[in-house]
Order: structure tokens, then C-alpha cells, then sequence
């Protein structure tokens, strides 16, 4: 069967817009695909500095993988630092990646233009591992043989970059192993767009405007109140496309709510409802929604929760999986005695 492969990295609360651009594509992809998805900590250490957080936040994630629906029997659930093989090839794929493909890389370029316009070096702040950060990447999905990557499209340029490095590789020891050419694939809701953040840019840990999933219901309440909307009257016809506000409802509403959308999205358009009551709709399918979730969520994040069985043993999944195709590429480059 096909791969599906997806990682999210713990550097912060989960939030809405991995539940809808990959947690959820992911989830559905695994009904028919083999599946792989997985705690990418080590990108993680990029930024976070505080070995707490990262624990904790590697916990969180992993619960929310599995609070959403996750079947651990299916897929191969696991934390990227319990399977060594994967840096063993980041050095073999860092030889054979070229330094331009990485001084093109989005992040490391948003990271760069920041700095310049702050008028400072432009690689202040930079690490070897922001920089690499593609590379890693690529071998998380090289590694595990995938075909699709379930991503949201923020991450889209390094699945290419994967592609790319793979055909480097392959175009040289292509007669001996050759990588699978892996492809993303991005969410249909929103055409495909990120999710807006509480200040209608994209949602993103790093610009600390997410909606996280499991919060209590009246900070949730006070978050949805803080999205932005513009100063249209009650009465008057509204652009529900053009509000981060429907954006959000529209994205993540599940199937069950398609009528009130629908509905929602008639009476913006005709005028007659106004910012407030479309905040309490969102509220509401939000609490729905993510109730249940947030029941499994407590009972796995409590001490001696299953969590750790699981992950031991999507570790051991992983790493079998992981070795074969690391020996392959041993003998291939010359590297096995
Ligand atoms: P990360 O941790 O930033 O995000 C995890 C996933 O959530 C998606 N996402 C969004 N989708 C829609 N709207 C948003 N506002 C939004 N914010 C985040 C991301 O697109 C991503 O799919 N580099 C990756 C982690 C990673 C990985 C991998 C992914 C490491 N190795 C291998 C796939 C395959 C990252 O930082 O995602």
C-alpha cells in the first residue's frame, strides 16, 4: 500500500490550524493508506530552549494526535528523537544536498529579511539547525519510503525540497536504492489556504495568535472574541470570505455542521447579523467539536497514562522500518564493511 507521512513539531500548544491542516487530512488519509505520523522534537530544538517545555509539549502533541481520533494499531505512531537512524542519513542527505536549495528555504529566508530590515546581521540569531531544518525534513519522509505528505501549505516548499533531494540521491546511486519521490498533499478546506490566527495573519505558534485546542471554555470564549472584525454595522451585508471570523468556522466545522455554515454564510451576505453573533457561532461549534476530544486529551496527559506504551512501541515500528532502509543506503553510498 502507499505511505502517508506526517510529523508536527512540539514547539508550543496544538492548535486549529494543525488539527485542520494536518491532523485531520492525516487521519483520513490513514483509512486507506499505511500510515506514519510522528513528534518531529528535534525540529523543535530550533527554538525551544527550556527542557520542560519541550517534554510537555511533546506530551501535548501526542495526546492531541490521539485525543483526535488516532489508532495506534494502524498507524505507526511515534517521537522522531526515539529513532536514531533518521540522523544517521540527515549526515549522508546533508552531502548530498546543495547549500543554494537551503539559502532559498522560506524560513531561513523570512528569518534573514527580518533581520535585515531590523537592521541587523543578517544571519543574527540564525542556528546551523534552522538553517538544515529542510534537510531533517527531507529525511523524515525519505526514510519511511512516503508517497504523500499531508501538510498544510506552509510546508508545502520543503516537501519539494524532499522530492528534490531524493532525485540528487537517486541520479547518482539510482542503480543500487533509489528514494520514493514523495508528493504533499494540502487540505480542500479554504481552497487549501492557512487558517488565520486571532490577528488574521496565519495561524502560527511562532507569531503567538493561535487558538490551542484543549483550553478551558472561558479563555476559549475570550480568544474568540479577540479575531479581528472590521466596523460593519449589524444590518448591513457582510464579505463572510473576507472575515477570519467565517474563515475559521468555515474550515473547521465538520461535516455534522455544514447546514449552520451554510446558513451562517446566507445571512452575512443578505446583512442582519452581525460580528458578535457570528463569534457565537464559531463558540459554539468549537465547544462541540472539541469537547469530546478534550475528555481523552485530560485522561492521556495525566502521569502513567498509556502514552508512553504506545509511543514505545511506534518507536520500535519506526526504527524497523527506518534501519532497512538506512542499510540500503549504506551499502549504496560504500559505507558497509
Ligand atoms: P508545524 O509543527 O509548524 O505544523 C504542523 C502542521 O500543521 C500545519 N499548520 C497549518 N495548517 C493550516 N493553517 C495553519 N495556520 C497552520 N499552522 C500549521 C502545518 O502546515 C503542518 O502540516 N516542519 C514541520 C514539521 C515536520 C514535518 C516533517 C511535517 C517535521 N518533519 C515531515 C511533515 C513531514 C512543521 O514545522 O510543522
Amino acid at each position: 500500500a502507499k505511505v502517508s507521512l506526517t510529523g508536527i513539531k512540539p514547539t508550543g500548544e496544538p492548535h486549529l490550524g494543525n488539527l485542520i491542516g494536518a491532523i485531520r487530512p492525516a487521519l483520513q488519509l490513514a483509512e486507506e493508506y499505511d500510515s506514519l505520523y510522528f513528534i518531529a522534537d528535534y525540529h523543535a530544538l530550533t527554538s525551544v530552549r527550556d527542557p520542560e517545555e519541550l517534554r510537555h509539549y511533546t506530551r501535548s502533541v501526542a495526546a492531541s494526535w490521539l485525543a483526535a481520533g488516532l489508532d495506534p494499531r494502524r498507524t505507526t505512531f511515534y517521537v522522531q528523537s526515539d529513532v536514531p537512524e533518521i540522523f544517521e542519513l540527515n549526515w549522508v542527505l546533508s552531502c548530498m544536498t546543495g547549500k543554494g536549495l537551503m539559502n532559498r528555504a522560506h524560513a531561513y529566508k523570512a528569518a534573514r529579511d527580518r533581520n535585515v530590515e531590523a537592521g541587523e546581521d543578517p544571519d543574527a540569531g540564525v542556528n546551523m539547525g534552522l538553517y538544515n531544518y529542510p534537510i531533517l525534513m527531507a529525511v523524515d519522509i525519505l526514510i519511511m519510503e512516503s508517497d504523500v505528505v499531508p501538510v498544510g501549505k506552509d510546508q508545502v516548499q520543503h516537501v519539494e525540497y524532499a522530492a528534490d533531494i531524493a532525485g540528487s540521491f537517486n541520479h547518482v546511486y539510482g542503480d543500487s536504492y533509489s528514494f520514493k519521490i514523495p508528493k504533499a498533499i494540502i487540505p480542500e478546506s479554504g481552497n487549501g489556504n492557512t487558517l488565520p490566527g486571532l490577528d488574521g495573519r496565519k495561524m502560527s505558534k511562532s507569531y503567538d495568535n493561535t487558538i490551542p485546542l484543549f483550553l478551558p471554555e472561558n479563555q476559549l470564549k475570550k480568544l474568540v472574541r479577540r479575531i479581528p472584525t472590521d466596523s460593519t454595522p449589524v444590518e448591513a451585508p457582510k464579505d463572510p470570505d473576507s472575515s477570519p471570523v467565517f474563515q475559521i468556522l468555515e474550515q473547521f466545522a465538520p461535516p455534522s455542521s455544514a447546514d449552520v455554515v451554510a446558513d451562517t454564510r446566507k445571512r452575512l451576505e443578505a446583512g442582519g447579523m452581525g460580528w458578535g453573533e457570528l463569534k457565537n457561532v464559531l463558540f459554539e461549534v468549537l465547544l462541540t467539536e472539541l469537547g469530546p476530544m478534550r475528555e481523552r486529551y485530560d485522561e492521556l496527559m495525566k502521569p502513567g497514562s498509556d502514552l508512553d506504551v504506545v509511543l514505545d512501541e511506534g518507536a520500535q515500528k519506526a526504527r524497523e522500518r527506518a534501519s532497512r532502509v538506512l542499510s540500503s543506503v549504506r551499502k549504496a553510498i560504500g559505507v558497509n564493511r
